[in-house]
């Protein structure tokens, strides 16, 4: 079967690996975390040099055009992390678990997450919260040789549950909470956490208080790393109302809008295609073919 072209890769780049990971937050150099859920996007993702790739439910809103993020299941989830797959050589690829494919049972987790690995080939799966029974998940699946990373703080699929989508761990009792939630999933066997929407003061003395890498989104400067929705980042048409914590980079929903729209004032006037887009064939072919034509 026929691929297609992988992105250029700078050569001393090295794969991103777990205890590279580790040694970033030792080394305090900062963790750079983007999401992505196709081909093209992966492409732009390994040649920006980001050290890790989510496949995150986020999908659900900003690819697949549900209304929140339980909606996605896992077989959408694995359509979009394979052909991220196919984009990326050297950052860790991880795929997000949905609701539902890993809360009922720990052997239904276990199953979820190799299906990831099996059929997307994700290096690592995230799961969200930090109760005893994600707890229970996180350890089983570390025990069947998968890494996991955590999600803490706003967690999506349950922001019905914690009140809408709002900052969490904002009172010395809910940001304890945070804590023993993150203590955890750490002691569970998580190699990095997600912290969503915390004020940034807690995401601070927690990022000291854990060994592992705590990558922030909303919470703050002062994370081991940061990640984006990669809609949120560009300025997509299906993200124009972007959380607040989320930095818009480009307004691609603009030139999208302009370019189609330019397209359509081309078609509609005459001047699209020209002779650059348009296929020759030489004229006594021409002729033959006109005079079969007329036969038939
Ligand atoms: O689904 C997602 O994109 C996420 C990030 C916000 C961390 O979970």
């Amino acid at each position: 079967m026929p691929t297609q072209p992988k992105a250029a890769v700078d050569p001393d780049r090295l794969p991103m690996t777990l205890p590279r990971l580790a040694e970033k937050k030792r080394l305090g150099e900062p963790i750079v975390m983007i999401t992505a859920y196709d081909y093209p996007s992966a492409l732009v993702a390994e040649q920006a040099g980001v050290d890790c790739v989510l496949v995150g439910d986020s999908a659900a809103e900003v690819v697949l055009g549900y209304d929140s993020t339980v909606a996605v299941s896992l077989e959408e989830m694995l359509m979009l992390a394979t052909a991220t797959r196919r984009g990326l050589q050297t950052p860790l690829l991880v795929g997000d678990l949905p609701f539902g494919s890993y809360e009922a049972s720990d052997e239904l987790a276990v199953l979820s997450a190799q299906r990831f690995v099996k059929e997307a080939g994700v290096d690592a799966v995230k799961l969200e919260g930090g109760g005893p029974s994600q707890a229970s998940r996180v350890a089983a699946i570390v025990a069947a040789g998968i890494p996991v990373m955590g999600h803490v703080g706003l967690t999506p699929q349950s922001s019905v549950a914690l009140g809408g989508r709002r900052a969490q761990g904002r009172t010395a009792d809910r940001a304890l909470e945070l804590a023993r939630a993150a203590r955890a999933l750490e002691a569970a066997g998580c190699f990095a956490i997600v912290f969503e929407a915390i004020p940034a003061a807690v995401a601070a003395s927690l990022t000291q208080f854990l060994s592992i890498p705590v990558i922030g989104i909303g919470a703050g400067p002062d994370t081991d790393g940061q990640v984006l929705v990669l809609h949120d980042l560009l300025g997509s048409p299906a993200r124009r109302r972007a959380p607040r914590f989320a930095k818009q980079y480009a307004d691609l929903h603009a030139q999208m809008l302009a370019a189609v729209g330019e397209y359509a004032d081309d078609v509609r006037a005459g001047r699209f295609p020209n002779t650059e887009h348009t296929f020759a064939i030489d004229p006594a072919e021409l002729a033959a073919f006109d005079e079969g034509l007329g036969a038939l």
